[in-house]
């Protein structure tokens, strides 16, 4: 029986023209862009213009990924559009994207598991093309969350941005591709990210939208402790899924909803930063598009090169998380089988010390994360009776 890899074959990115700056939200809402900075590692966000929507804005990623690919959008069997902002409940964004890009024999899918869900897309696209059904498949993340948000909760409306990204995932019999993934969720969190009032549950009214409750709602301490266990644990499973170590990947590709989540959850992999993607400066966080737009960035920036491993990893409303581990094929097709190593010692012998490797490097990130956790427990009290001491003084 052949075996059929995915490959990416080709990628696009957009995002509106109007860039919104901290110190523009700075006069809208109470706070400032050395608080925002600090806190989170945004300094602006695109915003989508009036009449730009979720589905125009995938069109104009996905015609770009189609032309990296060298290929048109009659070649398309299949479209997932990763979003949470489409432009109406029904029709499905997917299926008005099928249309607008002339994509006449693809069928077309929207996948909702929050800004996890370009992973989510791409291990499911990747699913259809190893089993040998599809040749080409769209996968794209896109949000208008400027839509979304509530613009006078300083909470929430500091973090978010509109964009897209997207991929051509290939049949290929060139090995690599998708390697190995993790996807999750934790249902009971759900309420820490919600949008109360848009739904089957309860009649929308005027009371509702008067009190905002069309717009999200976020826990977002309870968010930041759940996204850096959760990105950690995904990123440890893939990588030894593969019998690999973290010093055996190349690039980290996060989602970027806070840059302390990034250097947290890489602290406790003991990744060097050099091997992690950040982008949140630029973008703040696009949710299902923020991965993509980052992939894009990287491999437009030449960081990603023929035979590089890379992992892709995300959370976010649900509370979902995924992780994906990806081997970058080059042009050319490998006719060698690739040797891990030389030594003159037997197969089982070095598939052996390959696994005790792993497990000690497993050992050392849980405890790593350990360590981290009860240095937090220790300061956070610390910290919140310093600013209670400074408050009643009136610093
Ligand atoms: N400007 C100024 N002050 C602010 C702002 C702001 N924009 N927002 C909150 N504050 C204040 C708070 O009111 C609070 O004041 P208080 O101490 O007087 O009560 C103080 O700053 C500290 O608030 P914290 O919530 O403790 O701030 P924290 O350091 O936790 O940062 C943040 C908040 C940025 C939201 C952080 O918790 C976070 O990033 N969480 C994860 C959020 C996330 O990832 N969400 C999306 C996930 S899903 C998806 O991506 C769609």
């Amino acid at each position: 029986m052949t075996t059929y890899y995915s490959k990416i074959t080709g990628w696009g990115m957009y995002v509106p023209e109007r860039v919104l700056t901290n110190h523009d939200l700075a006069q809208m809402v109470d706070t400032s862009d050395e608080w925002i900075v600090t806190r989170t590692g945004i300094r602006e966000r695109h915003i989508a213009a009036d009449g730009e929507a979720t589905v125009s804005m995938a069109l104009k990623a996905s015609e770009k990924a189609l032309e990296v690919a060298g290929i048109t959008a009659a070649d398309l069997d299949l479209i997932i559009f990763a979003s949470s902002t489409p432009d109406y409940l029904c029709p499905p964004a997917s299926s008005l994207l099928q249309d607008r890009l002339g994509a006449t024999k693809a069928g077309a899918m929207v996948l909702v598991a929050g800004c996890s869900g370009f992973v989510y897309g791409l291990v499911t696209a990747s699913q259809f093309i190893q089993t040998g059904l599809y040749q080409h498949i769209l996968v794209v993340g896109t949000e208008k969350l400027s839509w979304a948000v509530d613009w006078s909760d300083r909470n929430t409306c500091v973090l978010f941005g509109d964009g897209a990204g997207a991929v051509i995932v290939s049949r290929s019999l060139e090995p690599g591709g998708l390697i190995s993934a993790r996807l999750g969720s934790e249902g009971a969190e759900g309420d820490a990210l919600i949008v109360p009032a848009i739904g089957s549950i309860e009649p929308l009214t005027p009371e509702k939208i008067e009190r905002n409750e069309h717009k999200i709602r976020m826990d977002g301490r309870r968010i930041f402790k759940f996204a850096t266990q959760v990105m950690v644990d995904a990123v440890v499973d893939v990588v030894s899924a593969a019998g690999l170590t973290i010093n055996d990947i190349d690039l980290i590709i996060p989602h970027q909803a806070n840059e302390r989540i990034i250097d947290l959850a890489v602290r406790r992999l003991g990744v060097d930063r050099s091997k992690v993607l950040i982008n949140i400066d630029r973008y703040g966080n696009t949710s299902a598009a923020s991965v993509p737009l980052a992939l894009c960035e990287a491999l437009d920036q030449g960081r990603i090169q023929p035979g590089d491993r890379i992992v892709m990893v995300a959370f976010g409303a649900g509370l979902t998380y995924a992780a994906c581990l990806w081997e970058w094929q080059g042009a050319e097709t490998r006719e060698e089988p690739i040797l891990v190593s030389n030594w003159p010692i037997s197969e089982t012998l070095r598939e052996r010390l390959q696994q005790m490797r792993v497990a000690a490097w497993r050992a050392q990130t849980e405890a790593r994360a350990k360590l981290s956790d009860a240095t937090m427990a220790v300061m956070l009290p610390l910290y919140t009776f310093r600013k209670g001491v400074k408050k009643r003084l009136g610093k």
